[in-house]
C-alpha cells in the first residue's frame, strides 16, 4: 500500500526537507534508531532513511533527507498529497537506551535529525542529554529548536564560524569530555568522517561510543549483503545487525570505500535525471 506524504517542509531550500508520512503501522512500532527503506516508484531504487520522529497517536513518522543523488532528488520533487510507492519498516535494531547518567549526542549536518530522535529517547528515560551539533554554516543547522526543548545542554559549532563555535563538533566533544567525567556514552550520527573522528576523540577517554552507520542497502533484511560492514574484524550486516555499532570497532576506511564504489554511476544517473527534467 502506498504511503501518503502529509506535509513537506523545506529545511534547506532544494537540499534538505522534512516529510511527515502517514504510516500508522510503522509509527506504532518504531523506536529511536530504527530506519525505513523507501522506493518512490515502480522503477525506483530502494533507499534507507533513518526515522527522525514518530507520533503513534496520529499514525505519522518524520523523515529528513539530504538530496544526494537521483532517488533523493525524486523525493524532493514530490509534495504533500503525493504517495510514495513503498515504505518498509521499522527496520534494524532500535538504539539501546539505558539509564546511566549523562549521554552526549553528536549530530552532524543532516544526521542531526536522526540523532534528535535518539537523544529524545535518552531524555525520556531520565538521562542527562548533552547535544553537540554542527554544520558547515548557520543556514545548514537543523533541529536546534527541537533539541533545545529537551536537552539539558546544547553545544553548537559551524565550520565557518557563522553561528556557535567556529570549528568541528569533535572539538566541542573533546572539551566536554575533558571537563565532565560523568559521561557514560557518546552517540554519533552524521557523515562517515565525522563518526570516525568522534570515535577517535572518545577513545582516549574510554567512553562507550555508538555510531549509526549508513552503508548502501538494498533489501534491508539481511539477504543481499549490500550493507556489509566490518566491526571488530567480523562481517556484519548494518540492516539486521545494526545500524548502530561500537564506534571503536568499526572499520571506517572500508565503509568509506564501499560507499564510494558506485559514485560515478550515481553521479551519471543524477545528471541524466536532472537533464531530463530541465
Ligand atoms: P557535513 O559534511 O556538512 O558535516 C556536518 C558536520 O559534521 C560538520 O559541520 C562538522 O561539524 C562535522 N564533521 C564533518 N566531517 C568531520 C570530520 N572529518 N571531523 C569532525 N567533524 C566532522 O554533513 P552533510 O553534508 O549534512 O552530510 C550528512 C551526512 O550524514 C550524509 O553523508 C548522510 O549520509 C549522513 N547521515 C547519516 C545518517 C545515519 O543514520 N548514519 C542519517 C542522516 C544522515
Ligand atoms: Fe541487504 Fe543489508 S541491505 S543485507
Amino acid at each position: 500500500m502506498a504511503t501518503r506524504i502529509l506535509s513537506k517542509e523545506g529545511l534547506i531550500p532544494g537540499k534538505t526537507s522534512k516529510l511527515v508520512l502517514h504510516a500508522p503501522a510503522i509509527a506504532a512500532k518504531a523506536k529511536p534508531g530504527h530506519f525505513v527503506i523507501m522506493r518512490m516508484h515502480e522503477k525506483g531504487e530502494r533507499i534507507p532513511l533513518t526515522i527522525a520522529d514518530t507520533d503513534p497517536e496520529k499514525g505519522t513518522i518524520v523523515i529528513v533527507y539530504l538530496v544526494m543523488g537521483k532517488s533523493t532528488a525524486v523525493l524532493e520533487h514530490m509534495d504533500a498529497g503525493d504517495d510514495i510507492l513503498d515504505v518498509c519498516g521499522p527496520l534494524g535494531h532500535p538504539t539501546r537506551i539505558e539509564r546511566g547518567g549523562t549521554v552526549v549526542c553528536v549530530g552532524g549536518g543532516t544526521g542531526i535529525a536522526a540523532m534528535h530522535h535518539i537523544a529524545k529517547g535518552h531524555a525520556r528515560i531520565g538521562n542527562r542529554v548533552v547535544g553537540v551539533i554542527g554544520a558547515r554554516s548557520k543556514d545548514l543547522l537543523l533541529f536546534e529548536k527541537e533539541l533545545d526543548s529537551f536537552a539539558d545542554e546544547l553545544l553548537i559549532s559551524t565550520d565557518d564560524g557563522s553561528y556557535g563555535r567556529r570549528g568541528l563538533v569533535t572539538e566541542l566533544l573533546r572539551e566536554k569530555l575533558e571537563r565532565d567525567n560523568t559521561v557514560f556514552e557518546v552517540v554519533a550520527v552524521g557523515p562517515v568522517p565525522m563518526m570516525a573522528a568522534v570515535a577517535q576523540t572518545t577513545r582516549p577517554f574510554g567512553v562507550k561510543t555508538t555510531v549509526s552507520l549508513n552503508p548502501v542497502m538494498v533489501d534491508g533484511i539481511g539477504m543481499c549483503g549490500a550493507c556489509r560492514v566490518s566491526v571488530g574484524g567480523k562481517t556484519k550486516f548494518a540492516c539486521v545487525d545494526g545500524p548502530e555499532f561500537d564506534g571503536h570497532l568499526v572499520d571506517f576506511d572500508e565503509l568509506r570505500r564501499r560507499l564510494s564504489a558506485y559514485r560515478d554511476q550515481e553521479k551519471r544517473s543524477f545528471e541524466l535525471y536532472e537533464k531530463a527534467r530541465s
